[in-house]
């Protein structure tokens, strides 16, 4: 039994969603430590497809207790759609199954609110992740532990006015008329929302004793994080391993480091992105790997792998394995390109030769096309770091495990 942390290499959207989902089928517990609903991870099991924003992906596949950890903001009327959305597709959704820490924080229309006013020039996914978090620092944040002793009414008044006057005095912005319904609404479904609420390190730190295995889940990616992430162009959590143990609240051996890398580099938003491409090159990567975000529907922007930027994320996470996700998508290039080095901020390429035939599905290493071994070892060998999962399609089957 193992204790395992699943962590997106690049920019978020890495398909991180079907790697868990793999891996959640044998797991007893699984952990969303960070984010909030800025988050999609897409799950396809059975033909049927699943977008998670804010439940673990071990919902989909097992018996696994699933929990949202002390980390996350959690926006309670996204949350109950997800949940309601979950259960009519069949999947059980109980309080045996699913668990929100008692610590982690309440995302309210007044923050989504916020978010659109301050964060435009960002491009966050205007779910209200910033400015709850914001709270959250200033202590002035609302708590699910504070809805279940009914302590948080005193709180709402100094939330709304404090969003009231800082709006007001920066924007000139008038207060929606229907924001107090609004809030009502959701103060409403956090309360619906209690029997799931939890203390929730315990629970995890049992099950490690106990040599269960537990899967910690990680949501956007590691360029995204707000301490070594592309700053300021960054979401506003810890989305690398640092993340996992405040966001969880128990210290853990990770026996598995697994980093999840696209085999090419995509980001949503703004930011810089050294190997973006604003060519032909680029609008066929985001044709064939369907690069539109499962929380905006944004086109996502598209370049070439990136190798020094993927030995950062090693650095920062420990990987001791890696998960190459999409690499079907490269079928069909004469050459491809990959960012080796920098030159004065500006990327040294190394040239690949492509290969035209479909891979989508394969789940034999032996039938993939020389040209894309090629590129496959390159970057285990450039990264020093076995690569034991890759994904040849968005289907659960369509994996290759290699290495183990
Ligand atoms: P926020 O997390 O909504 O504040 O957005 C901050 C930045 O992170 C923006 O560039 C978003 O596009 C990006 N972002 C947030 N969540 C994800 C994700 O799950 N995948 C990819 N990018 C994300």
């Amino acid at each position: 039994m193992s204790v395992t942390i699943v962590i997106g290499a690049q920019w978020g959207d890495e398909g991180k969603g079907k790697i868990v989902d793999i891996l959640a089928e044998k797991a007893d517990v699984v952990i969303r430590y960070q984010g909030g609903a800025n988050a999609g991870h897409t799950v396809i099991h059975d033909h049927e497809t699943y977008i998670l924003h804010a439940i673990p992906s071990g919902i989909i596949s097992g018996n696994a207790v699933n929990i949202i950890g002390g980390g996350c903001v959690v926006d309670p009327l996204l949350l109950k759609e997800e949940i309601k959305i979950l259960q009519e597709k069949g999947i059980t959704v109980d309080s045996a199954h699913f668990k929100i820490a008692d610590n982690a924080h309440l995302v309210t229309p007044i923050h989504k609110w916020l978010d659109k006013l301050q964060n435009a020039h960002l491009g966050t996914t205007q779910r209200g992740i910033g400015p709850a978090y914001e709270d959250k620092v200033r202590r002035t944040g609302i708590r699910f532990d504070m809805i279940a002793n009914d302590s948080y009414k005193r709180m709402v008044d100094s939330h709304v006015n404090e969003a009231k006057k800082r709006v007001i005095s920066l924007y000139g912005q008038n207060y929606p008329s229907e924001m107090d319904e609004e809030l009502c609404r959701c103060f409403d479904a956090a309360k619906e929302l209690l029997p799931y609420i939890a203390e929730s390190a315990p629970i995890l730190e049992e099950a490690v004793n106990s040599g269960k295995e537990v899967l910690f889940e990680g949501a956007q990616g590691t360029m995204l994080d707000i301490d070594h992430g592309t700053y300021p162009y960054v979401t506003s959590s810890n989305t690398t391993i640092g993340g996992a143990y405040t966001g969880s609240g128990v210290f853990v051996n990770f026996d598995r480091r697994i980093g999840v890398v696209k085999s090419y580099t995509t980001r949503v938003g703004e930011g810089p992105f050294p190997t973006e491409l604003l060519d032909k090159n680029g609008e066929k990567l985001r044709d064939k790997g369907r690069e539109f975000g499962s929380t905006t529907g944004r086109p996502r922007r598209c370049g070439w792998l990136d190798i020094p930027l993927l030995k950062k994320a090693i650095r920062i996470n420990g990987f001791n394995a890696l998960a190459l996700t999409k690499i079907s998508c490269l079928s069909g290039f004469d050459t491809l390109k990959v960012a080796v080095n920098y030159n004065n901020n500006v990327p040294v390429y190394k040239e690949f030769k492509g290969w035209h035939e479909p891979i989508e599905g394969i789940t034999d290493w032996k039938l993939i096309p020389e040209a894309c071994k090629t590129y496959i070892h390159f970057i285990e060998k450039e990264l020093n770091i076995p690569i034991n999962m890759i994904s040849t399609g968005p289907h659960r089957a369509n994996i290759i495990f290699r290495n183990s």
